[in-house]
Order: C-alpha cells, then sequence, then structure tokens
C-alpha cells in the first residue's frame, strides 16, 4: 500500500499544481496526511483537505473538489470528494496483479526492506537473576525484546541479542552459605535450578532467625570477589544450571542469544569508567559515597559507587554499554526491561552523555507493564511466583487436553501442543501495548474461538492445508476478483510493510500481533464466503488459491516477527 500511496499523492500534488502552481506543497506532505478510512465503503484511502485550507486558502470542500476531478491513474478505481475529504479507491487490476503479485514474489521476503543494512542493533532482553526464579515478570522483556530483535532484522540490520544474566552480587554469597549447609550435588544436578532456588529460598527464612548468616553470606560473597577457587567453582557452576534451564524455556519460544555476558564479565571494565567520570569532575562525594548530581536534569543522583567503594547497578551498565559500543558498534543499543526501572536507565543514558561519549543518543529504553494473572500480582519475595516454565507447561497441558478432543489423531501432539501453549501466552501478551499493565486469564488466552495465539495459529494451518490440498488442481495465473471478501483481503496483506515499519517506530510488536488478528479475520470471512477448491471456473480457482498462498506468506511472516511458531497442522 505504500505505493499506492505514492501514487496517489504524486497525482494529487499534480492535481494541485495545475490549479495552484505556487503552492508550497510536496508529495511527502500529502502521502503523510493520507489515512485508512474506518469504514471501507467510503474508499480505500482518504485524504483529509482540512489541513491544505490554510496554505491554498480554498475550504476543504472546494480543495477536495478539485482533486478529485483531475485524479485519475490506472491504479485508481474512483475519486470522490465527501465533505472535504478526498475519498480514494484502488482499481481491482492494481488489486491483482501489483498488490497480490508483489507477496506472491517475495514469499517470505515480504514486508522485509533493507534500510537497516550494514548497521548493528545491539539488544539487551531476558537477563533473568541467575539463582532467582525465572517468573512471569520476565515474559515482557523475553518476547518484547526478541520481537523487536526479529523486527530489526527484518529490515536489515545486524542484530546482537545479549543476554545480560545477572550473574554476579551478594546473592552468589547466599547461595554459597546456603550450598555449603544444605547442599546436595546429586540433587542439584538432577533437579536443577529448582533445587537452587529452594536454596535461595530456605536461607532467607533462616536468615530472618539467625541474622549471622547475612554476615556469613557477605564474607563468602567477598571471598569469591578475590577469586578464591572453591566459591568460583560453586558459582559456575549455579550459572551452569541456571543458563541449561533457561535455555529450555528459549526454546520453547524460539530463542537464541548471540552473547551470554553477563553482569560479572563488566567487573574489570567499570574501573576506567570511574576514573573517567573522576577526571572530568562528574564525581562527586555524598555521604561517603560517590554520585553523579542530576539535580540539573530533574533526577535523583545516580549513584555510582557505594560508601565501602563497591560497585552500583549503574555504574556496570555504563561500562557495558561503553564496551558494546567498541566490540559492535552500533547504530543503536535497546534496553527491555519493566517500567519499574525506567528511572535508573534515564539517569545512567545522562551520565553517558554527560561522560561526552558522543553516542548516548543512541541507546533506547523500551519499558513495558507489570503482569498479573487471574487478577493475582506477583510477589518475589513471598515466594508468590509463577515461574515462566509452569505457565507454559499448564498452557501446553490445556491444549493438549483440547488437541485430544478435537483432532486425537494428530501427527506431533506434543510438538504442536507445545507451539500452541506456548503461542497462546505469547500472544495473548503481545496483544497489548506493551506499557499497559496485564491481567492474564489463562482461560481467555488458550480459546480457540476468541481473539487468541490458537485461532491465528489455527487460520495459518488452514491456509496450508488449503494448499496442500491445490495441488492436483490444474491452475493458471491469472488473478481476478469477484468478491469483495477477496478484495479485503488482498488490501489487509497490502498493509503488512506499514505494519512492520509502525511497530519499529513505536517499538511496539503488539503492532504486528493485532495486524494478524485482522488477516485471520479477513481470510476467515473469505473463506467462509467464497468457496475455494470447489470454484469451478480455473481462473477464480487460480485467484483464491493464490490468495491463500498470500495469506500463509504474510501470517506467516508475522508469526516469526513475534515468536509464535507456524502450525502447519493442528
Ligand atoms: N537483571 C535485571 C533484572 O532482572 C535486568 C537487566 C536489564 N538490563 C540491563 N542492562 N540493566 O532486573
Amino acid at each position: 500500500m505504500q505505493k499506492f500511496k505514492q501514487i496517489v499523492s504524486n497525482k494529487a500534488l499534480e492535481a494541485v499544481k495545475s490549479v495552484f502552481p505556487d503552492a508550497m506543497i510536496s508529495s511527502d506532505d500529502l502521502a503523510s496526511m493520507l489515512e485508512y478510512p474506518p469504514d471501507t465503503t467510503m474508499g480505500d484511502l482518504a485524504l483529509p483537505c482540512f489541513k491544505l485550507s490554510k496554505t491554498l486558502r480554498r475550504s476543504p470542500v472546494q480543495i477536495a473538489q478539485i482533486i478529485a476531478e483531475k485524479l485519475a491513474d490506472p491504479a485508481i478505481k474512483k475519486a470522490e470528494a465527501v465533505n472535504g475529504y478526498l475519498n480514494i479507491s484502488i482499481s481491482d487490476e492494481y488489486l491483482c496483479s501489483v498488490l497480490c503479485g508483489e507477496i506472491l514474489e517475495n514469499g517470505d521476503k515480504y514486508g522485509s526492506a533493507d534500510f537497516g543494512k550494514g548497521k548493528t542493533v545491539v539488544l539487551d532482553y531476558s537477563s533473568p537473576n541467575v539463582a532467582k526464579p525465572f517468573h512471569i515478570g520476565h515474559l515482557g522483556t523475553t518476547v518484547i525484546g526478541h520481537s523487536l530483535k526479529k523486527l530489526h532484522e527484518f529490515v536489515g540490520y545486524d542484530c546482537v541479542g545479549i543476554n545480560y544474566l545477572g550473574d554476579w552480587g551478594t546473592q552468589f554469597g547466599k547461595m554459597i552459605v546456603a550450598y555449603k549447609m544444605w547442599g546436595d550435588r546429586e540433587a542439584i544436578n538432577e533437579g536443577g535450578i529448582d533445587k537452587l532456588v529452594e536454596l535461595y529460598v530456605k536461607f532467607h527464612h533462616a536468615a530472618e532467625e539467625d541474622l549471622a548468616l547475612n554476615d556469613e553470606a557477605r564474607a563468602e560473597f567477598h571471598k569469591l570477589e578475590l577469586g578464591d577457587e572453591e566459591n568460583i567453582a560453586l558459582w559456575k557452576w549455579f550459572i551452569e544450571i541456571s543458563v541449561a534451564e533457561y535455555k529450555k524455556t528459549y526454546a520453547q519460544l524460539g530463542i537464541e542469544f548471540d552473547s551470554y555476558k553477563g553482569e560479572s564479565f563488566y567487573t574489570d571494565k567499570m574501573p576506567a569508567q570511574v576514573q573517567k567520570l573522576r577526571d572530568m569532575g562528574l564525581l562527586k562525594i555524598d555521604d561517603g559515597a560517590s554520585i553523579v548530581d542530576l539535580e540539573e536534569y530533574n533526577m535523583p543522583p545516580c549513584l555510582i559507587l557505594k560508601r565501602d567503594g563497591s560497585t552500583l547497578y549503574p555504574t556496570r551498565d555504563i561500562a557495558a554499554a561503553v564496551y558494546r559500543k567498541q566490540t559492535y558498534d552500533f547504530d543503536k543499543a535497546i534496553y527491555v526491561t519493566s517500567a519499574g526501572q525506567s528511572l535508573h536507565f534515564a539517569q545512567w543514558f545522562k551520565v553517558v552523555e554527560l561522560m561526552q561519549y558522543g553516542w548516548h543518543d543512541k541507546l533506547v529504553h523500551v519499558p513495558y507493564g507489570t503482569v498479573s494473572i487471574n487478577g493475582a500480582k506477583l510477589a518475589t519475595r513471598t515466594g508468590n511466583v509463577i515461574l515462566l516454565k509452569d505457565l507454559f507447561a499448564q498452557a501446553i497441558e490445556k491444549v493438549s487436553e483440547i488437541m485430544d478432543e478435537k483432532n486425537p489423531n494428530l501427527e506431533n501432539k506434543d510438538k504442536v501442543a507445545e507451539a500452541v501453549g506456548v503461542g497462546a501466552i505469547v500472544f495473548y501478551y503481545l496483544s497489548s501495548n506493551r506499557i499497559r499493565d496485564i491481567n492474564f486469564v489463562l482461560e481467555d488466552a488458550l480459546s480457540f474461538d476468541g481473539n487468541t495465539g490458537p485461532y491465528v495459529q489455527y487460520t495459518y494451518a488452514r491456509t496450508c492445508s488449503l494448499i496442500e490440498k491445490a495441488q492436483d488442481k490444474e491452475l493458471n495465473s491469472n488473478v481476478i476478483f469477484t468478491s469483495d471478501e477477496e478484495r479485503e483481503l488482498v488490501k489487509t496483506l497490502a498493509r503488512f510493510p506499514e505494519k512492520v515499519l509502525e511497530a519499529l517506530d513505536l517499538y511496539e510488536p503488539s503492532v504486528v500481533t493485532r495486524y494478524i488478528l485482522d488477516v485471520a479475520t479477513a481470510f476467515n470471512r473469505f473463506y467462509h464466503n467464497c468457496q475455494i477448491l470447489s470454484a469451478t471456473d480455473v481462473d477464480v480457482l487460480s485467484t483464491r488459491v493464490a490468495l491463500t498462498k498470500a495469506t500463509n506468506y504474510v501470517l506467516g511472516n508475522a508469526f516469526e516477527l513475534i515468536c509464535l511458531k507456524k502450525t502447519e497442522k493442528i
């Protein structure tokens, strides 16, 4: 549709210039004013002429009429002036040969672009804290982060996905104390991360009774910092076990990271940054701690060193950003975290600016809202957590039950149930604007009838099965539309490239998710109202199979962008 917009704006400009030769207006100005009318019976595109009224000194009604009279192109079926709007509809010929043709020609590349070529985007996402539960609060960073990676790759960027593991800090002192007191190597090797979290929780309970345990934990962490062999070995082992477990969850989502360099990697990279801050006169001592004063920017100070000289979260982020800039020379560095960390990012981004590195404007924080399940808020401290893997497991189990009823003979049932169960969670999560707080209602997410993951995956499977069945039909390459459902479907499909750009622009995967629903709805309307495989006219049959293929491509490409698996059979 971008090309159609261009045609319309170029022709509209010609029309305007023929009457107002001196008008200060460009085709891009006009293109940016074009809208999709909410009611498609009015047209496929509309140009509201109100803004033009000032420049051209005519009423919007007159302007719309002037352009309507002169707007002519094979791509345009009709241009009508209605109350200051110019309503434009697309010609059938353009719909068939250009819009539909483009999708079929580009196939699994349709919607992609290459304006990111030669540029690198670094994305920091998921980044759980080792030995603490990987809970549903991490769902957002994980799937939003990965979608943003896919979206950037789709338009040509080289992307580096970084899992900035929380693999350093006093929690390791606690883990070491707990392990030395109660740990059992075998049990942990077998039970994995759950056993580690158990130890962590046990430590917290015990430390409530026995305050000295916290001192012990500090001492163990200090030993770790000094490189004590036994503690280093334990620490590495804890990380290994945790990462192995995370990878299972990532595999369910189809996610792989390019780097697992966690917080610990930056330990020896912080002193240089602290020194630079000091040399630039940016550090202030406040009650023994070293801070960067940000009062001038209406923010609380950014803490760089504690009173005892130890480093902090912002210190590490600054060192990591410098390292990533040197290593990847990024064009953009994206950080996806809960909105609760927005101030942290605003603060250290400002510090990077004050350090005059010259690339602070390439740092982007993408925040998201909180998640609750069936109305219950999560609380890590009280142990009331829902683990991501448990949520996935529950969804997979429910989907299996539904499938046992609906399609008991399905091949690869377990795999499909996993794709649909996990997909349901992801789709539900990514249906809302990321900044909104979300309440999960599992029933709703898993429904096969609502606006859900299962519904769209089912629609995708439907396109696959039609395509397969069409294989033994005699088809030609003619495309002729004989129903409004076909026209509406192709118009919806043709908006995909714009949706990709919009999602990128707003850092908002939900644009793609909601678009997928539009496609599924348009396709199902077409499917229910038009005979596809039973069409008798060969041109009509060929058109409808081609449209089904086009839908299959667009849905498939869009699924990839939001971590939704392409299910060929359900
Ligand atoms: N590990 C942190 C947490 O779970 C998230 C890290 C986000 N990334 C960053 N560069 N600070 O809260």
